[in-house]
């Protein structure tokens, strides 16, 4: 859903190829949060700070098609070395206005280029706001609401009230009428060397790379207190200036980097020092100093904001052999599911620690229900574990979509406790649900696979997957690492209930042995990819189970559809005489999957219901299943687990076949059309 990525070298000389370079790489990394359009901002040719103009250059299509018109431009020396530079760059998933060049960032406040900004988000107020610079003479170029911010900022500093007001006081009273989701980052011709980023439930980290020593690990928040109400208050309250003393800066000679990124995998390649920016906190960087204010307090009332180490490594973040993320992703699962496990369960004793949890789990035990609540393929976990979440904890369990749990004004109590999985960790949908729920007083749980994201900062208590990062638009890992998480969480509260010990013990037994059993699935890639040869000219493909496997279906279909874009549906195999039937004949593709588990004879019901009209299924089944391949058109054989822990192996074959159809078909599996990685707007 956009990704932001600026760069600053203080005192470190760069030529423009260099900076290009740094900027285009930053943006490949984010590629995933959209590539409809990207564009860059960067200084004129002349070196003199102070007589430099902003040099824009945008592109309709993907990085790699701005990084060539970059290369084209005549009038930019690539050899020019610049002490201090600061460029701003941005790959776009459109929401307001068509992908072209003039829809595209970083949008400007007028031909001259005096401010430019990127913004991740969508402002919800810009028409009001347009109108009002527009009653006053400014006139718009782009269907953006982002461009409404560049011409709002160069509103507040053409009615300044001192000639000294400073970059992060504009950009402060200009989010004061803001309203809506943002991350954003500016930079002016008027503040030649200096940068100013602000967020308000968009994510944006900083990272800080010096051979010096920085000055001080916290950066402490310098807090303003007069507040602008309206448009015409905005240039009548003069600010405090902001203290040196409370700014970040490395020792020496203070040759200091910063980048600017929506999220970490941008910026871990060049310093794993990063501060995660919350809410309303403005940062800005003047005389390559790093400053931080805000005027309301923050959410989580630390006066400071820490610079924190990474633990993420670069090759995480790279394809290495594998022709795409997605596929990676898929490949990994042995080790991913293993390091959602490690340090948490331990198979001599049989118990589940999860340290994120441990002091809350009294409260939670206490409890009136549990309500897990996600989007998408988070939300398909949420329905994977929600009968053995019934079953270990002995509470009702609701599963609820964050979009619809909100249109319903669902009833939250403040003795519910809610769940919120989400891979990103900023969707928009499922954040707004966490704050929906914690004015209600409920706890609130977050299941994340990104550290230091909104709503694992914004829960009370939680676990992080530990999936490692997930490029892949299509979420594959992250899926079956949710899953285990929620598993996990079922078996720390079951832990001294004496009639649940067996059941612990086997499904305790049953994810020590997954890693190696998912390779195995995994062994199956070639025979999976035989079948998408036979499928990939279909036009619908369906899939059919229930039980533990419904959400199996769910998310075969899901990751159908989003990377093959052939219709796809999951069905609850119980409902199949309810309507899906209508759909069956000889020509229909479907897939059924039946394990041997509690629900195995009335999925041989509903086999023999579709082979009765002459369908023709495929089957995913337990090796040992003799009784339903006499039935198949083709089987899919794997592996037997425990029955609650099926849907992690059964899972495997369908992303496996969503990747080779998308390939077949043509299509760019990491990069599926109309969609991004992280949803940051309703
Ligand atoms: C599907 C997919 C999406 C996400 C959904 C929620 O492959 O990736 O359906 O699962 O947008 O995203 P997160 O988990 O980041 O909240």
């Amino acid at each position: 859903m956009c990704g932001i990525f600026a760069y600053m070298n203080y005192r470190v000389p760069r030529t423009r190829k260099e900076i290009f370079e740094t900027l285009i790489k930053g943006l490949q990394r984010l590629e995933y949060r959209g590539y409809d359009s990207a564009g860059v901002a960067i200084d004129g040719n002349n070196n003199e700070v102070k007589e430099r103009h902003i040099q824009l250059v945008k592109k309709r299509g993907n990085v790699k098609a701005l990084d060539e018109e970059l290369y084209k431009q005549d009038s930019m020396d690539l050899k020019v070395e610049f002490e201090t530079h600061f460029g701003i760059a941005h790959t776009r998933w459109a929401t307001h206005g068509v992908p072209n060049a003039v829809n595209s960032h970083p949008q400007r406040s007028d031909k001259g280029n005096e401010f430019v900004v990127i913004h991740n988000g969508i402002i919800t107020n810009y028409k009001d706001l347009r109108k009002f610079l527009e009653s006053k003479g400014y006139e718009f170029e782009s269907e953006t609401d982002t461009e409404t911010i560049a011409k709002l900022i160069k509103y507040v500093f053409d009615n300044r009230e001192t000639e000294d007001i400073t970059f992060s006081t504009l950009v402060e009273r200009v989010i004061q009428q803001l309203e809506g989701a943002f991350a954003l980052v500016f930079k002016s011709i008027h503040y030649p060397g200096e940068a100013v980023a602000t967020r308000r439930g968009s994510p944006l980290l900083i990272g800080v790379r010096s051979k010096y020593k920085l000055s001080t690990e916290q950066i402490p928040i310098l807090y303003r207190t007069r507040n602008f109400e309206n448009v015409k208050k905005i240039c009548k309250t003069r600010m405090k200036r902001l203290d040196s003393s409370t700014c970040l800066h490395a020792v020496g000679d203070k040759a200091v980097e910063f980048f600017f990124a929506s999220d970490a995998s941008a910026i871990i390649e060049h310093t794993n020092r990063v501060i995660f920016l919350e809410d309303d906190d403005i940062a800005a960087v003047a005389d390559g100093k790093l400053s931080i204010h805000r005027v309301k307090r923050s959410a989580s009332d630390d006066p400071s904001r820490a610079i924190q180490t990474l633990q993420m490594e670069l090759q995480q973040i790279m394809k290495g052999n594998f022709s795409a993320f997605m596929q990676k992703e898929i490949f990994e699962q042995p080790e991913s599911v293993f390091n959602t496990m490690r340090g948490r369960v331990n198979f001599e004793t049989n118990t589940v620690l999860l340290g994120g949890l441990k002091d809350h789990l009294k409260e939670i035990r206490r409890c009136r229900r549990l309500i897990v609540i996600g989007c998408g393929t988070s939300y398909h976990a949420a329905v994977a574990t929600r009968q053995v979440l019934e079953e270990l904890t002995e509470l009702p369990v609701m599963v609820e979509l964050a979009s619809d749990f909100l249109d319903r004004n669902t009833p939250v109590f403040r003795d519910d406790v809610c769940f919120f999985i989400s891979q990103s960790g900023e969707t928009a949908d499922t954040l707004l649900a966490l704050r929906y729920c914690k004015d209600r007083g409920a706890l609130t749980v977050g299941v994340t696979n990104t550290v230091g994201s909104s709503i694992s900062r914004e829960t009370d208590c939680g676990v992080h997957i530990n999936a490692g990062p997930e490029i892949g638009v299509a979420s594959t890992k992250a899926y079956t690492s949710q899953f285990i998480s929620l598993v996990m969480f079922g078996l720390m509260m079951s832990e001294d209930r004496i009639s649940l010990q067996n059941r612990r013990r086997e499904i305790i037994h049953g994810l020590q042995s997954l890693p190696g059993l998912i390779k195995e699935v995994l062994s199956l890639d070639e025979k999976i990819h035989d079948l998408a040869l036979e499928l990939y000219t279909q036009r619908s493909l369906l899939v059919m189970g229930r039980g533990y496997n419904y959400a199996t279906c769910l998310e075969g279909a899901l990751k159908i559809k989003e990377i093959t874009y052939m219709h796809s549906e999951g069905i609850l195999a119980g409902e199949l005489k309810h309507g899906p039937l209508a759909l069956i004949d000889k020509q229909m593709p479907v897939i059924m999957v039946i394990m041997k588990d509690p629900c195995f004879a009335k999925c041989q019901n509903a086999l023999q219901q579709v082979t009765a009209r002459q369908g023709r299924p495929i089957i995913l089944c337990s090796r040992d299943d003799t009784e339903s391949s006499k039935f198949a058109y083709k089987t899919i054989e794997l592996p037997h687990t425990v029955d609650c822990l099926q849907g992690i192996l059964s899972v495997i074959p369908l992303q496996l076949l969503s990747f080779h159809l998308a390939v077949l078909r043509g299509y760019d599996v990491d990069f599926p059309r109309n969609l991004a990685k992280s949803v940051t707007v309703e």
